[in-house]
């Protein structure tokens, strides 16, 4: 017996616009699977750069709602060609799943994608089992994670936010038969009670909680700023490596587990450079696709290090199937917190981490397109330490106080330049020019500098007399 957690079935719903926005690199395996088997496949082994699919949406989902123990008897895709405002599925569908949820006595459908209070209430009286959105699964998984006062404060937030925009519905038995804690359990009832003021004035007391949490946090903050280290903030989709890379890094014994938001609350360390240089080390919360907004409001204290960062290290899962996916999901989140992540700007170092487990073949393809990116990615592996001495140089230079940004006009064909610049300085920007010449803007340490001029200069030819 699975003792007392609670059965699960996990929905995630294909809807007809989605489904054509990656359609054209779906596999045809997957093509098969949303019923669209004469679909163009990709090239194999051809990487997609498009959506998630709909079955790493699938794997996904389950694993959020493997990260707070519940017992998934099952897990599908379903394709909704007309979403109804009512119910989200159609009548025969809404059918068809509640035979299944009858027959594995399940008491909880997590559908991945946003459903309404009237489609949750429908549903919910189908089926006889309880329904969780994306917004609610990821409330429960915050919930169930944060570990610091104001990150438990922060969670509360939203998650009374979220409930107060949903207090239309009426809740159905099976909410009071529940018990013990969490947003599934016990405070849903006590706060079904209250109405929509109590709710307004319980958020107003968390506020006011983490304004002083907030305001502490910034008195320390500011004295921490009196040392004038460079903070080095590490982002990165959920699950990427982040926590592991810290921990390697500082020697720290932070939290690192295979599961979902395991980092929920900023943990900071500070590492000594090989330049002698010190720097303080940020590991901060993981990002997924479709993150409700509410909470990127409440964390975007716990952000506020990111914003603040010297350096922010994007890392990034090279081996996932959906890493590009990925890494557009963490840039947009970043993005509505106003950090600029586009590669000319300065201050982002993407890490490609997980390089152990990548096939050779793909790991010469991945080293190769690291080769030419601008600026150039440092690839490791948090787990074997490959690459990370090779990391913290890479952060050594980026903070080069001494270095100098510089534009430098490669002639059309010259390669050697061009291979010389990506050897001996930090390319920063590249701008191709319609008759193959280009402009390099490149990081370049003091000490370099002048050999690059000379470069330069006798690229030029001698000087007129
Ligand atoms: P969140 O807290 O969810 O944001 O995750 P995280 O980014 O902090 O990831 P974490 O460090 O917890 O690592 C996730 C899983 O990936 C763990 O099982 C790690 O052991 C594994 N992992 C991390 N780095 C590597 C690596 O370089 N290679 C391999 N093979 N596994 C790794």
């Amino acid at each position: 017996m699975a003792g007392s957690r609670e059965r699960a079935l996990v929905l995630v719903p294909v809807l007809a616009t989605r489904r054509r926005d990656w359609v054209s690199g779906a596999t045809a395996a997957e093509a098969e699977a949303i019923g669209q088997p004469g679909l163009r496949a990709a090239a194999p082994g051809r990487r997609r750069v498009s959506l998630h699919s709909p079955s790493d949406r699938l794997a996904e989902a389950r694993g959020l709602a493997e990260a707070i123990a519940l017992d998934v008897r099952d897990a599908l895709v379903v394709n909704v060609a007309d979403p109804k405002p009512g119910t989200l599925f159609g009548s025969g569908k809404v059918e068809e799943l509640g035979r299944l949820i009858a027959d594995h006595e399940i008491g909880l459908v997590i559908v991945d994608h946003a459903v309404t209070p009237v489609q949750q209430r429908n549903l919910e009286k189908a089926w006889q089992a309880k329904v969780l959105d994306r917004t609610g699964l990821i409330l429960e998984i915050f919930g169930a994670r944060a570990r610091t006062r104001e990150g438990r404060l922060q969670v509360e937030l939203a998650h009374l936010s979220y409930q107060k925009g949903r207090l239309v519905r009426a809740w159905t038995h099976l909410e009071r038969q529940r018990g013990g804690a969490g947003f599934l359990g016990g405070p849903g009832e006590a706060q079904i009670e209250l109405d929509r003021r109590m709710l307004q004035e319980r958020i107003d007391g968390i506020r006011r909680d983490l304004a002083q949490v907030v305001r502490t946090r910034e008195l320390h903050r500011a004295g921490r700023r009196k040392i004038p280290y460079p903070v080095v903030a590490i982002v990165g989709y959920t699950n990427a490596g982040k926590s592991t890379l810290f921990n390697r890094i500082t020697g720290a014994d932070v939290l690192a587990m295979d599961q979902v938001f395991a980092t929920l609350d900023p943990t900071m360390r500070e590492v000594k450079l090989a330049s002698g240089r010190r720097v303080i080390l940020s590991d901060t919360v993981g990002f997924i696709s479709d993150l409700p907004t509410m909470l990127v409001a409440a964390f975007r204290a716990t952000l506020e290090e990111v914003i603040d960062a010297d350096l922010i290290l994007h890392v990034r899962d090279i081996s996932h199937d959906e890493t590009e996916a990925q890494s557009r999901d963490v840039e947009e989140v970043l993005a509505s917190l106003g950090i600029d992540m586009t590669p000319a700007e300065h201050h982002v170092l993407e890490v490609w981490n997980k390089i152990d487990r990548l096939a050779p073949e793909l790991r010469s393809d991945v080293e190769n397109s690291a080769r030419f990116r601008a600026p150039r990615p440092v690839l490791v592996s948090a787990m074997t330490g490959e690459g990370l001495a090779g990391l913290l140089d890479a952060i050594d230079a980026r903070l080069g106080a001494n270095d100098e940004i510089v534009a430098v006009p490669v002639a059309a064909g010259d390669g050697k330049l061009r291979a010389w610049l990506y050897e001996n300085a930090d390319v920063v920007a590249v701008e191709e020019k319609e008759d193959g010449s280009a402009v390099f803007t490149v990081r370049i340490p003091a000490d370099r500098k002048g050999r690059l001029d000379a470069r330069l200069a006798a690229a030029r030819g001698p000087s007129p007399a």
